[in-house]
């Protein structure tokens, strides 16, 4: 199959998926506390896993791209990704590990989700840590070759193994430089975790060969930079942090950074600055993945042909949506 249902190319999303076991509790609970949930909950759970949920909500043909071992976690997950129409193709078998698994707090009284997960990232295996044997490495550049990038209009990449990712962008970018820019990939990289590591991807996949200028796909790039990364930079809001983190972004790159109930901002490579408000719902219930949600929905309106201001606006919207209910469904 070529493409998507109807012969539309397809949007892949990299990185992790996850199981989430959700308590939802009245209030947060005390540490050393003994309490009763109110209600309990398997979902699955990982930022690109959550943002094909959306995806494949919206009615974008989508796929995801992530490590799994086989088990009961797997079966469930799998199952669930199927239910919802996510394709599966990319999933890379490991055949030792264990799935990643998050216990989720999720507070009805604030809507907010204190997330305590188990993954330990496949580079560190044998470098003395005690859970070494739990881990599950992660999709390699030479799982990536077996994707036939023709099938995708839109690849997006959460931020874990950046030397490997790196290289998989490399292979975007070379795919690219030989198409006539209406039928190139576009690419997005979202960096969350404030790990010294993951920085070189804000220049995503910058690497200039002696000789070799950079393939000419400026203003194709997104950057989705997290509200945590933001702060542990010191920045106090998303326009500060988008300024300041500019010259560490690859020039021609659109820089995003939602800032919850303040909304989001984007920085276009020109410097102008767009800010959408966020929408916020009548009782917030659940913030559990709320980023993931925007993301997804900045994409597949980008994907679409809207503008940054409309696709911001639309990313608040839907991110908002999904704060006023629990997981996914009932956002469009
Ligand atoms: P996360 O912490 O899940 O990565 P953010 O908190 O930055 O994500 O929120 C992403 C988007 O979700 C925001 O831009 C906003 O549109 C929406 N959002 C999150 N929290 C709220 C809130 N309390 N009220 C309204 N919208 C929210
Ligand atoms: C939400 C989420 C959860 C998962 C955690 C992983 O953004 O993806 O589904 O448990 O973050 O960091």
């Amino acid at each position: 199959m070529a493409a998507g249902a109807g012969g539309e190319k397809r949007i892949l999303c990299v990185g992790l998926v996850c199981l989430d076991v959700i308590s939802v509790v009245d209030a947060y609970p005390a540490e050393d506390s003994d309490t009763r949930c109110l209600t309990q909950r398997w979902q699955r759970g990982g930022n690109a896993s959550n943002s094909c949920t959306v995806l494949a909500l919206l009615g974008a043909p989508c796929a995801f791209m992530g490590s799994l071992t086989p088990g009961h976690a797997a079966d469930f997950i799998v199952a669930d990704f199927r239910r919802r129409g996510v394709d599966v193709t990319h999933v890379a078998w490991q055949p030792r590990g264990d799935v990643p698994c998050a216990c989720c707090v999720v507070s009805a009284a604030s809507g907010s989700r204190t997330i305590v997960l188990h993954d330990t990232p496949g580079q560190r295996r044998g470098a003395g840590l005690p859970f070494a044997r739990r881990n599950l490495p992660d999709v390699t550049e030479r799982d990536f070759a077996r994707v036939d990038l023709a099938q995708y209009k839109w690849i997006h990449w959460e931020a874990r193994n950046a030397a490997e990712q790196e290289r998989m962008m490399l292979r975007v970018e070379r795919h690219n430089s030989a198409l006539p820019p209406a039928q190139r990939i576009r690419t997005s990289v979202e960096v969350e975790k404030p790990r010294d590591d993951l920085l070189p991807l804000l220049a995503h996949g910058d690497v200039v060969r002696p000789g070799h200028a950079h393939p000419a796909t400026p203003r194709r790039r997104l950057v989705f930079i997290s509200k945590d990364l933001a702060k542990h930079f010191g920045y106090g809001t998303a326009a500060e942090a988008l300024r300041g983190l500019r010259g560490r972004v690859r020039p021609g790159a659109t820089m995003i950074c939602a800032w919850a109930e303040e909304g989001a901002d984007a920085l276009e490579p020109d410097g102008t600055l767009v800010h959408a408000d966020a929408f916020p719902p009548e009782r917030l219930v659940d913030t559990l993945g709320a980023g993931d949600t925007f993301n997804a929905a900045v994409i597949f309106a980008l994907s679409g042909g809207q503008s940054l201001r409309d696709a911001l606006t639309f990313g608040c919207r839907i991110a908002g949506k999904k704060c006023g209910i629990h997981g996914y469904d009932g956002i469009v």
